[in-house]
């Protein structure tokens, strides 16, 4: 390649259909592969940036699936022809989303832009996505995806230097003239800086420790699973490398464009062969992560599940485990609306402010930016802390075993533990995959003017002997304590008496088809109880949720396709 290129101006045609959702703008591969539509949604997006972008330096990777690889390319010959000074591109076009977040803020970058559509699945069929993240590492804020779709509604043209060609697969700095200004790729480790920020948060000595065992202690055994997805790099440095686990602990641990067909969705029924292997095995804890690593699942031995609610509840009682808090102290916890209130009790005996936001990572960023907040989790398998503005998978199962290792109790032991001190928030999630989308809205509307009904308020709701009274029926909004933007319309709330709750979201993530979500949680301190399966605790609810939204009529489903 000459080390002096020019761009080109290309006439483009509008697609009306790049609204980011909660995550960025994901679709199929196919629609992705039309004729311009990558470029047009690169283009709005770095145009997105203002004044800015000139002479900006942004990070670039991604989850490794199908398409990736071309992305990146058009990422680059884009940027090249837009001004933008520096492009830090993960080696193989590979970066999680928790190593972007990282990337952006160690070295402060004016922000990064992550090729992922997380945990749907991949490959020439399936999914691809795009997301721009902010100079604080966090996923761009309503304002700056709104503006994005603004300009993809108008866009005429695009640049692109289409003579820039970089050669991905090796680490190397490359600088040529585009226009006569310099435009500079720096192809990095994908794993490096990651772990160095681990190292710095967590003691990879007593975590190493408790793994390998001691004289008092046998090894605890675990089983680490990347459900090929794009941490398989990041699990084999950490795991393998720096904690001595053995190869045959660290599985599904190479990226693969389709991620080997699975769905790499860490959870109950994505993750089934990680759940047969600890339930089977003499595993002590075994843990999963979504395909762009932010997301995480933690079982203990036997597969004794851990709820993604219950996971932040107990990190937040131990948080003194962990080195970095100790230095940090604990600002604050927060959780999404429809995440179990576990959280909540904890928050209240240690006297520490709890939030509570919408569902979507972005709406902790803010907290988080003004030092409101150390530690937070969605009921989606997303657990992570203010050391960047991303969920973090590797860094809950960090966390988790730094808690184990403090602490010297099996999983099981320290959930029984938590249910005696605080009561358990049983917490259940059904998920509705590919409804009609029609169907499901007129579902949530009905719903919506059901429990909006001045008789609704104080009705009883009973169901197998059991009866709950309605404090509260609403469409969930939020105003942000910090810059008071306000963001409505996030989901239907029944609030009973007792504090249980049922909450009814359509799945802003899903890319063909509504998803709709039921979720249901109800607190008990009856030591009785405390240790009884979720679902038996919770079937009255379940019927109440699924009689009031006349679920079954609007959709024909009888059953849920998955149940957390
Ligand atoms: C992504 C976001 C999460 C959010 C989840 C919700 O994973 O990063 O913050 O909780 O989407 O997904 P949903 O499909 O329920 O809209
Ligand atoms: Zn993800």
């Amino acid at each position: 390649m000459s080390s002096t290129v020019t761009s080109k101006i290309v006439e483009t045609r509008v697609y009306d259909d790049q609204k980011p959702g909660t995550s960025g703008l994901r679709k199929a591969v196919k629609v992705f592969m039309q004729e311009h539509y990558t470029e047009n949604f690169v283009q709005a997006t770095l145009q997105a940036l203002g004044d800015q972008l000139p002479g900006c330096t942004l990070v670039v990777g991604g989850d490794g699936r199908y398409y990736g690889k071309e992305a990146v390319e058009k990422i680059i010959r884009i940027a090249a022809a837009n001004g933008v000074r520096k492009l830090m591109i993960g080696q193989h076009g590979i970066l999680s989303t928790p190593a972007v977040s990282t990337i952006i803020r160690k070295y402060k970058t004016r922000g990064g832009i992550v090729l992922t559509a997380s945990h749907n699945p991949g490959g020439p069929d399936a999914d691809f996505g795009i997301k721009f993240n902010c100079e604080n590492g966090g996923p761009a804020p309503d304002h700056v995806t709104n503006k994005i779709y603004e300009i993809t509604k108008l866009l005429k043209n695009y640049k692109i230097a289409p003579d820039v060609n970089v050669d991905i697969d090796e680490l190397q700095n490359t600088t040529i003239q585009v226009d006569g200004n310099p435009f500079t790729v720096q192809v990095i480790d994908s794993v490096n800086d990651y772990l160095e920020h681990m190292k710095s948060i967590f003691d990879f000595s007593s975590i190493k420790t408790l793994l390998q065992g001691s004289n008092n202690r046998p090894p605890f055994k675990v089983l680490i699973n990347g459900m090929n997805g794009v941490t398989g790099p990041y699990i084999r440095r950490i795991f393998s490398d720096e904690l001595g686990v053995d190869d045959s602990s660290v599985v599904n641990a190479t990226p693969l464009e389709d991620f080997g067909g699975l769905h790499p969705d860490p959870n109950l029924t994505y993750a089934k062969d990680l759940v047969n292997a600890v339930k089977n095995g003499p595993h002590d804890f075994g843990a999963a992560f979504d395909g762009d690593g932010d997301r995480n699942m933690i079982l203990g031995k036997k597969a004794f599940f851990v709820t993604p609610s219950d996971s932040l509840a107990v990190l937040a009682a131990n948080l003194s485990s962990i080195p970095y808090f100790r230095k940090t102290g604990v600002k604050g916890y927060a959780r999404s609306m429809p995440t179990g209130a576990a959280v909540d009790r904890v928050a209240a005996k240690n006297g520490v402010k709890l939030y509570e936001v919408p569902t979507g990572w972005k709406y902790f960023g803010n907290l988080m930016d003004a030092g409101q907040l150390s530690l937070c989790g969605e009921e989606s398998f997303g657990t992570g802390s203010d050391h960047i503005r991303e969920k973090d998978g590797i860094w809950a199962c960090l966390a988790w075993l730094s808690v184990i290792a403090s602490l010297g109790k099996s999983v099981e032991e320290i959930l029984l533990n938590h249910w005696h001190t605080y009561g358990r928030n049983f917490f259940t999630r059904y998920d509705y995959e590919n409804c009609d989308a029609e169907a499901a809205n007129k579902m949530m509307q009905q719903l919506e003017s059901e429990i909006q009904k001045p008789e609704f308020l104080g009705s009883r709701l009973t169901s197998e002997g059991k009866t709950y009274v309605v404090k509260l029926g609403d469409n969930y909004s939020y105003v942000d304590p910090v810059d008071g933007s306000k963001a409505s319309k996030q989901g239907l709330r029944i609030l009973f008496e007792d504090g249980s709750r049922i909450i009814y979201r359509l799945s802003g993530t899903g890319s063909s088809g509504a998803t709709i979500r039921l979720y249901v949680d109800s607190y008990e301190d009856d030591e009785a109880v405390l240790n009884k399966d979720a679902q038996e605790i919770l079937k009255p609810l379940v019927t109440i949720a699924l009689e009031v939204s006349k679920l079954r009529e609007f959709t024909g489903r009888d059953a849920p396709t998955v149940i957390t």
